[in-house]
C-alpha cells in the first residue's frame, strides 16, 4: 500500500508542473476550510454595548488621522498580551473598529498604540503635543502638526461623507445624515443646551467642546483632537463581560 503511495508522489517530485497544480489544489481546500463558513455566519463580531457610529466632527477627525498618515507610526489594536494590556488597558474587541472603514489597526508602533488614547490627556495637552511634541515630551521623534490649528475644517461634502459610510454598513440614520453639518459645528464648540440633538443621535456620553482653544474657528484640529479624545472610550470595561465559550455555559 505504502508502496503504491510513494510510487505516484515520485510522479509529482519529477514533474514540476503536475506538483504545481497538486499544490494549487491543495491549496485551494486549505482556503475554502478556512473561508466558507465565513459566509455562513451571520456575524462573527460579538455585539457590544455603547459601540457607535462616529459624530460627523470624529469623523472628520479620522480623515485628518488617515490624511496625515498618523497610522504611519501609530497602531490602533491592543493585543490581548499581558504587557499591552497592563499598557495600554483592555484587549481591542472587534466591534470597536466595526464602525471603522478602513480599519486603523496599523502595523507598525514607532510611537504608542492610540486605540484607547481617549479620555487619557486633556484637550490642552493634545493641542500642544500635536503642536509641538517635544514641548510636552523632549525625547519624542513625533512630527509638529502645527499648521493644523490654523487651518479651516473643510466639511463642506460631510454629509457625503456620513452617507458613504453607510453604504458600507455603518447604521446612520436618514436623521443623522441631514443634521450632520449642524452636529459638527455644535460638537465643536456650543453650549450644552444646543447639544440636546447631537447627544440624543450619539448617545449621551458625547463631548461637545471647543477642542482646540480657539472658539472663533472650526478647524482641523478641533476634529482630530474630538477623534482622539473618543477612541477607546465607547465600551465601559467596568461593567462589560466577554461572552463565555459556548463549551463553558
Ligand atoms: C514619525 C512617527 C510619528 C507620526 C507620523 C505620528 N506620531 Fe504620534 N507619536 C510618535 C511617538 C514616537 C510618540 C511618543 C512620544 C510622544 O509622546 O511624543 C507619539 C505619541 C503620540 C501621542 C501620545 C500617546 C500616549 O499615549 O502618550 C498621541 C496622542 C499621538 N502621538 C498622536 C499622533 C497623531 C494624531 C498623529 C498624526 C497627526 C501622529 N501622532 C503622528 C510618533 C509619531
Amino acid at each position: 500500500m505504502s508502496l503504491i503511495t510513494w510510487k505516484s508522489h515520485g510522479r509529482f517530485e519529477r514533474n514540476s508542473l503536475l506538483l504545481l497544480i497538486g499544490i494549487v489544489i491543495v491549496v485551494a481546500i486549505g482556503g475554502l476550510v478556512e473561508i466558507t463558513p465565513l459566509f455562513y455566519l451571520e456575524s462573527t463580531i460579538e455585539k457590544v454595548d455603547g459601540i457607535r457610529p462616529y459624530t460627523p466632527l470624529e469623523l472628520a477627525g479620522r480623515d485628518v488621522y488617515i490624511r496625515e498618515g498618523c497610522y504611519l507610526c501609530h497602531s490602533q489594536m491592543i493585543r490581548p498580551l499581558r504587557d499591552e494590556v497592563e499598557r495600554y488597558g483592555h484587549y481591542s474587541l472587534a466591534a470597536e473598529s466595526m464602525y471603522d472603514h478602513p480599519f486603523q489597526w496599523g502595523s507598525k508602533r514607532t510611537g504608542p498604540d492610540l486605540a484607547r488614547v481617549g479620555g487619557k490627556y486633556s484637550d490642552g495637552w493634545q493641542v500642544q503635543h500635536l503642536t509641538d511634541p517635544r514641548s510636552v515630551v523632549p525625547e519624542s521623534v513625533m512630527p509638529p502638526y502645527a499648521f493644523l490649528a490654523k487651518k479651516d475644517l473643510d466639511y463642506s461634502d460631510i454629509e457625503a461623507k456620513l452617507r458613504a459610510m453607510k453604504a458600507v454598513g455603518v447604521p446612520y440614520t436618514a436623521d443623522e445624515i441631514a443634521n450632520a453639518k449642524a452636529d459638527l459645528e455644535t460638537q465643536a464648540g456650543s453650549s450644552a443646551a444646543e447639544a440636546a440633538g447631537l447627544q440624543k443621535r450619539y448617545g449621551g456620553k458625547t463631548i461637545n467642546r471647543d477642542f482646540d482653544g480657539n472658539p472663533a474657528q472650526v478647524t482641523d484640529m478641533d476634529a482630530l483632537v474630538a477623534y482622539l479624545q473618543v477612541l477607546g472610550t465607547m465600551v465601559d470595561f467596568r461593567t462589560y463581560q466577554a461572552d463565555a465559550p459556548k463549551n463553558q455555559r
